[in-house]
């Protein structure tokens, strides 16, 4: 039995717990909730059978559990992720893991001190979507790629405890927040980019609302754009189109079928990636709501289960594409103008 402390009962705790109650069939079980507000852990801990504690810290202390889950805002991650750790727990951390270069060491420095495992939350990586992007690359049956384009745009974000994803301090704004997710896969489909140009345009507060950034590389062209300023009616859309020698494939979340390949020989398919999951994926019950996380969940307790390394997302990985972004951002003229 794998005992999970979920430490932030957000909007992304909801979704972490969801996650977990459809684990429950692999002996997955949520034993500890924390969250600042009591009443939003009591709605977990009690569709869990959890126990309640009023702070992380005080979860990272006093509850006996294999994995500490941190969904709090993202200038926490750090404390709480060294803190577990130290505590010797498997540490999964909501991208994006910190917000700068000193945290991002900190951590790194714990884990290889306390050789820990630790997960990052870059869950596009774990989208059935996007999976089906990186085999159909890696298998080269459209050849190279020529052109790819990425999008992920949002109506302003209303949810956050205490405003903080609007505290550009706390949260590094749109483009560490949203956009991560895009520069995050980028890097795991096509590499580092040799160099990157970015513009963004602002709030009122000077915080980047919608950034639009060209990757450098030799022999394609690669951008993306995230954006969180959009009307509050707008539907949340994630999008890539991308151009192989033989085939363009274009993806929106907002389209059916969401996903469609162009044949340069005027074919047109509709493939179903929803077929490409996690391996030993548990059977029964409707996880396809979940997505991406449910499976990147599913791969981590797998590996926490099994005393396997954790090869995916990991916290190295989460903290390239952290200073991938944080170039980004200095590119748009800085965190602040
Ligand atoms: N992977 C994704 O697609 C995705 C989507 C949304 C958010 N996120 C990330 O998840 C993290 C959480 O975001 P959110 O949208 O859930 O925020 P949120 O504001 O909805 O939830 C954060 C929760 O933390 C609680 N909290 C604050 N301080 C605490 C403390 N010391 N101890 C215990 N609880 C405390 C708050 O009461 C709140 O309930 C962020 O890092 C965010 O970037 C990821």
């Amino acid at each position: 039995m794998i005992r999970v402390g979920l430490i932030g009962a957000g909007f992304m705790g909801v979704m972490h717990a969801s996650c977990y109650g459809a684990l429950r069939e692999n002996d997955v079980f949520i034993t500890a909730v924390a969250d600042v507000r009591e009443e939003k852990a009591s709605k977990i801990a009690s569709a869990h059978g959890a126990t309640v504690y009023g702070t992380g810290i005080e979860l990272i202390e006093s509850a006996d559990v294999d994995i500490i889950d941190i969904c709090l805002p993202t200038y926490l991650h750090s404390g709480h992720a060294v803190a577990a750790m130290e505590k010797g727990r498997a540490v999964f951390i909501e991208k994006p893991v910190c917000l700068g270069i000193g945290e991002s060491e900190l951590m790194l420095r714990t884990q290889k001190k306390t050789g820990t495992s630790v997960m990052t939350g870059h869950c596009i990586r774990f989208w059935p979507e996007y999976m089906w992007l990186k085999e159909t690359l890696a298998s080269g049956i459209y050849g190279r790629i020529v052109s790819a384009i990425f999008s992920r745009v949002s109506p302003k974000p209303l949810w956050s405890w205490e405003n903080w994803l609007h505290r550009v301090e706390r949260s590094g704004s749109a483009a560490l927040d949203l956009h991560i997710h895009d520069s995050d896969f980028i890097r795991y489909l096509l590499g580092e980019p040799e160099g990157v140009s970015s513009t963004a345009v602002r709030d009122d507060t000077g915080a980047i609302q919608h950034i639009m950034t060209s990757y450098e590389y030799p022999d394609m062209l690669v951008s993306a754009e995230g954006a969180w300023d959009y009307p509050p009616a707008f539907p949340f859309r994630m999008e890539y189109r991308v151009k192989f020698e033989k085939a363009t494939v274009v993806y929106s979340c907002a389209n059916n079928p969401a996903l469609v390949v162009y044949g340069a020989d005027g074919s047109v398919l509709t493939p179903d990636a929803g077929s490409v999951l996690m391996e030993n994926k548990a059977a029964g019950g409707n996880v396809s709501g979940l997505g991406g996380y449910y499976n990147e969940l599913k791969y981590f307790t797998d590996r926490v289960a099994f005393g396997a390394a954790v090869e995916e997302a990991t916290l190295e990985e989460g903290i390239k594409s952290l200073e991938l972004v944080l170039r980004e951002i200095e590119s748009a003229g800085g965190m602040l103008p």
